[in-house]
């Protein structure tokens, strides 16, 4: 049976993405599963698909095997897209999750709530042997609450409330966030593209 690595060392991506390539004909694995540390890659793109890419090709290269690599964030349109692929160092490099909230909500202040749309974006790159098979995007669009809600989740979780809820991340339980999550789109793209690959190797 073919492996996938999953290049990921956040713990709630690895249940997510293992629970949706579920039943599939292929086994899902993380590096620590077969005795290995992921290698660092520097993620210096200036899109999410850039980082997604580089992250998959190098790491498949380095284990000579296929790989599924993400990179993920949110995007504010009043913001120009920011905080974008400077998610996670928002505030200052190895900022809190706390810290970046809180400088999220200080430029979004005096922003109506008809301004203060937002997405969600998830870029996930598949590479076998150092060479790209395909790249995806999920998205999910909707709008910044004024303060944090919820105690759910990770991240922005707690101020980014989807189009068609009444709940932010933050207040959902996993399953319902997973169902309709940026992350949860992409994986729904990439498994058609692992089925497909998985058949052609076959032909
Ligand atoms: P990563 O590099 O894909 O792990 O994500 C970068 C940053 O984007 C995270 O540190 C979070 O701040 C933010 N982010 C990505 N996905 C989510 C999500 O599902 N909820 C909340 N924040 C997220």
């Amino acid at each position: 049976m073919k492996k996938l690595i999953i290049a990921t060392s956040n713990k709630n991506k690895k249940h997510e993405i293992k629970n949706i390539l579920k039943g599939m004909n292929i086994k899902v694995v993380l590096p620590e599963d077969i005795g290995e540390e992921l290698p660092m890659v520097l993620e210096n793109g200036s899109t999410f698909r850039q980082n997604a890419i580089k992250k998959s090709v190098t790491i498949s290269g380095f284990f000579s095997a296929l790989v599924l690599a993400d990179d993920s964030g949110l995007e504010v349109n009043h913001l120009d897209g920011k905080p974008g692929v400077r998610s996670a160092r928002f505030a200052r490099a190895k900022a809190t999750d706390e810290e970046n909230n809180t400088k999220l909500l200080t430029l979004m202040k005096n922003v109506p709530a008809q301004k203060r749309g937002a997405s969600f974006v998830c870029s996930m790159a598949l590479s076998d042997n150092g060479f790209l098979i395909k790249a995806v995007e999920g998205r999910c669009a909707g709008k910044l609450e004024f303060e944090k809600k919820g105690d759910n989740g990770f991240g922005y979780d707690p101020l980014f409330r989807p189009v068609g809820s009444t709940k932010t991340f933050a207040e959902m339980t996993p399953a319902s966030k997973n169902k309709i999550s940026h992350r949860a789109k992409a994986l729904q793209k990439m498994k058609e593209v692992l089925e497909a690959y998985m058949k052609e190797g076959k032909e």
